[in-house]
């Protein structure tokens, strides 16, 4: 008999029901279960979703408590509070931090062998707590990094030489945030490198490329002003890395992965091409990159680890 495939999702709000609507759309599990605060939203999120199944084909949804999670293969995390008027970027951290704490004991009871994915936000450093507070090998937390951002880079580089994004090869590395670079020396179309060379009719313009990676940057900011929130995207970035573990494709991807000496870098996790399997992170591959680029990676690693001082992890472990 085939294993039931089953995915949680811990936090079911904008983004987190938005990953579910995806992975009904792909069919992705034959199960998917949904947990938070909330269990009046998540009941009604479960409801609602499930009405889409005389067209899409079966997926059981189920709404419940953690002890649900217990059979979840992967299960995905976008369960935070939001920034309040006045508190800071460290204040909110803490209370994140918290909430990971009875999220990470939680998962430990009732699903330690589950592959965690990350999305709450700063995702590298929530995916770091995440590693910390949970007993499970750091190899089976990973948080979905630039995985947003390169999708982004690729649509536009897409529009941009008027091709299929998806035959646009490259990444943006380093934070998911105002520290990300575009790793300019993997971008390839056709197996041509973009940088230097004339692709598609098109040279190499220095200018509208910083102006596009500007765009990827700081998407975030305009879609926030105008709907308050970004989902769609993150969604389909979460159903896509949901697929890729469960199938087992052993695909290469940015996702946040935890730094062990590759690139020269320790202790901290940041987005490189990882590759990922059903057992979690399998590889990190250590890209060519040329001086600049590898300065820049560096750089956003510090960005992290700076905005990690200061956050006192023992207070919510409970092993001050
Ligand atoms: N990684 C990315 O690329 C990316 C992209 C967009 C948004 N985000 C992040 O995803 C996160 C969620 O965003 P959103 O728009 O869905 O927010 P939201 O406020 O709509 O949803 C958060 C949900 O978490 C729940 N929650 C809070 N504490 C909980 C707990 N202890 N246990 C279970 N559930 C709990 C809330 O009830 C709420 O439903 C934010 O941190 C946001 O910045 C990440």
């Amino acid at each position: 008999m085939m294993e039931r495939l089953s995915v949680g999702f811990v936090g079911t709000g904008n983004v987190g029901i938005a990953g579910a609507f995806a992975c009904l759309c792909l069919q992705v599990p034959s199960e998917m279960v949904l947990v938070d605060l909330n269990e009046k939203r998540s009941r009604a999120e479960a409801l609602d979703l499930m009405h889409g199944q005389g067209l899409t084909g079966r997926i059981k949804i189920v709404s419940g408590d953690y002890s649900e999670l217990a059979d979840s293969q992967v299960i995905v995390i976008s369960a935070g509070a939001a920034q309040k008027p006045g508190e800071t970027r460290l204040d909110l951290l803490q209370k994140n931090a918290l909430i990971f704490k009875s999220i990470a004991d939680e998962l430990d009871r009732y699903a330690p062998n589950a592959i965690l994915v990350v999305a709450t936000n700063p995702v590298d450093v929530m995916t770091y707590i995440l590693q910390e507070l949970s007993d499970r090998p750091n190899g089976l937390i990973m948080g979905t990094g630039t995985m947003l951002d390169t999708s982004r880079f690729r649509s536009l580089l897409g529009d941009f030489y008027h091709v299929d994004p998806q035959s646009v090869h490259g990444y943006i590395l380093g934070e998911h945030g105002d520290s990300e670079f575009p790793a300019w020396s993997t971008v390839t179309i056709g197996g041509k490198r973009i940088v230097d060379n004339t692709v598609l009719k098109r040279p190499w313009n220095p200018e509208a490329m910083q102006d596009l990676f500007v765009n990827v940057r700081d998407a975030a900011y305009e879609i926030i002003e105008g709907k308050g929130y970004t989902n769609w995207a993150i969604g389909v970035v979460i159903a896509t890395l949901v697929h890729r573990i469960v199938d087992d494709r052993r695909s290469i991807l940015p996702v946040s992965v935890r730094l062990n000496g590759d690139y020269g870098l320790s202790d901290v996790c940041l987005s490189v091409p990882s590759l990922v399997s059903i057992k979690g992170l399998r590889h990190i591959v250590e890209a060519s990159l040329p001086d600049r680029e590898m300065e820049a990676l560096h750089h956003s690693a510090s960005v992290l680890k700076k905005s990690m001082e200061g956050l006192d992890l023992s207070t919510v472990s409970g092993d001050s």
